[in-house]
Parts: C-alpha cells; sequence; structure tokens
C-alpha cells in the first residue's frame, strides 16, 4: 500500500501548473484530492482527468481570499470524506509584471496588499479554517509553498518576497504550536520551477540566465516539487516540523 493511500489533501489552486502536478502525484499515490480553482470547470476539469487513479477525487470552487469560500473548502471537505489529513497551501498571486517587475517604490500600498492577501493570508486562512479539523484527528500535515527570495532576498518583486517570507514564520509558528497535536507544518522554498505561468513570463535569454542559477543547470519541473511535497506529508519526515526545505537545484544554500 501506498505511503498516501487513503489520505485527504486539499491542493489549493490546483488547476494548473504546480499545484497540478501536485494533485496528480497525490493521486497517484493513492490520495484523495480536492482540487481547488477560482474557477470551478477548471477544477472538475482537473478532476476529470484524476479519476483514472479510482481515488474519488473532488473539485471545489474556492477563492483564498475569501472567508466563505475557504470555509465551505473545509466543510464540504470533512462531510465528504470525514477528514483532513493534508493542506497544500499552493495558491498564489498569479507573477504579473506590473508587481514583479517594478521598483518598490512604484508599487502602491493596495499592489503591496492584494499580493500578501493571498499569498499569505490566504494561506493563513486556510491553516485556520483546517486546524480545528486536523486537531479532532490529532494529525495532519501542512505544507506552505514559499520562494527563495523569502531567504535569500531579491531586487525585484518586494511583494512577492515579503508574502512568502510570512509563510516562513507561518510555518515555525504552527509547527511550535501544533506539533504536540502531531500536526506537523513545513515549507518548501521554490526556485525557478517550469509552470508555463512563469517560465513564459521570460523571454528566451532570461530563460537560460535563470536557468543557468541553479547548479544544476536547469529550471525545475512541476514535478520536481510534487515529488518532493508528496514525500514531506509521510512517516518518512515525521521527525521533521517547521522547516523550510529549498527545492531549487542548488542555488540558495543555508
Ligand atoms: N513557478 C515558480 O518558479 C515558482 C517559484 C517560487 C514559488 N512559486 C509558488 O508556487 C505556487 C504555484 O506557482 P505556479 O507557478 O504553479 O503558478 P500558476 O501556474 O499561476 O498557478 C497558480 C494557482 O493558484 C491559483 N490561485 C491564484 N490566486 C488564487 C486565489 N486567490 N484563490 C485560489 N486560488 C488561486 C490559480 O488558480 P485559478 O487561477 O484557476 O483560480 C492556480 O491554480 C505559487 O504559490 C507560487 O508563488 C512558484
Amino acid at each position: 500500500m501506498d505511503k498516501l493511500s487513503n489520505k485527504v489533501a486539499i491542493v489549493t489552486g490546483s488547476s494548473k501548473g504546480i499545484g497540478k502536478s501536485i494533485a496528480e502525484v497525490f493521486s497517484q499515490k493513492g490520495a484523495h484530492v480536492v482540487v481547488t480553482s477560482r474557477n470551478l470547470s477548471s477544477a472538475k476539469a482537473i478532476v476529470e482527468d484524476l479519476g483514472s487513479y479510482g481515488t474519488d477525487p473532488i473539485a471545489i470552487k474556492t477563492d483564498i481570499t475569501k472567508n466563505d469560500d475557504v470555509s465551505n473548502l473545509i466543510q464540504t471537505t470533512k462531510n465528504h470524506y470525514g477528514k483532513i489529513d493534508i493542506l497544500i497551501n499552493n495558491a498564489g498571486f498569479p507573477l504579473v509584471s506590473e508587481y514583479w517587475d517594478s521598483s518598490f517604490n512604484d508599487i502602491d500600498i493596495e499592489g503591496f496588499k492584494k499580493i500578501i492577501e493571498s499569498d499569505l493570508i490566504g494561506s493563513i486562512r486556510c491553516c485556520k479554517a483546517v486546524i480545528p479539523v486536523m486537531k479532532e484527528s490529532n494529525s495532519g500535515n501542512i505544507v506552505n509553498i514559499s520562494s527563495t527570495p523569502a531567504i535569500a532576498g531579491h531586487s525585484q518583486g518586494s511583494p512577492y518576497t515579503i508574502a512568502k517570507s510570512g509563510l516562513m514564520g507561518l510555518t515555525k509558528h504552527l509547527a511550535l504550536e501544533y506539533g504536540k497535536y502531531n500536526i506537523r507544518t513545513n515549507c518548501l522554498a521554490l526556485g525557478n520551477i517550469k509552470s508555463s505561468a512563469t517560465f513564459d513570463h521570460f523571454d528566451n535569454k532570461t530563460q537560460q540566465k535563470l536557468a543557468n542559477e541553479a547548479s544544476v543547470k536547469r529550471w525545475g519541473e512541476p514535478i520536481d516539487v510534487a515529488n518532493i511535497c508528496s514525500s514531506v506529508v509521510t512517516d518518512d519526515f515525521s521527525f521533521v516540523n517547521g522547516q523550510t526545505i529549498v527545492v531549487d537545484g542548488g542555488n540558495v544554500l543555508l
């Protein structure tokens, strides 16, 4: 039996990119996956693809910036499966030039708030909703998807860096407060991962330059992240809590 068999896993933002790959790998490994998107038909399309694994995946329309959506996500999942084992906080604000390519001083406060609201508060919102359910079963796993600028800093994309740094603090806090309930919280700090949202944002020359940042001289694939994510939540990692694991092909070294 696979280590994720019969585990119930919510993957936020699993309509495409890294989240979609996490949903696929978790399903392959036997987990019941809850696919979320702000667009129900996008989530349903992924669930249809996952149907072949026979793991009863479901689609739930969720905008993580909305309290009612997140409450509904957790309640519907609990009603359907009777428990929630895993939350992957993957959903994130898209990489857009307006915020990624602009100077700190050219981004207004509303811009900062928008990204912090989805990348940081959205994940906090999901954690707040899921923790009581995990406490009931005295077990759970949360993985927050952060980014290497949260560790090393970056000269652009300041709202993303700030929001993703907050996720590392959130991870440490939840680990220390809820470890005693056998709820583990860890974080993955990603480098350059070839989701179309990120890869296609750059011209060819920049794509090559970014590949060369990694000591392994390539972009990471979404499945690289999915494979690590699917290991971190198993008992193979049962003594790892509150950590940030860098997934960047060896660039930012701790
Ligand atoms: N790719 C990289 O190189 C890289 C590097 C570091 C960190 N990351 C992080 O990895 C995660 C996934 O990135 P990606 O490249 O796969 O991005 P992506 O292809 O743009 O996918 C983002 C996902 O998040 C969802 N989403 C966005 N805003 C949302 C909201 N308010 N509520 C619910 N869902 C929302 C999107 O769903 P819908 O649009 O369908 O609603 C989509 O499924 C993000 O947190 C990103 O910051 C990526």
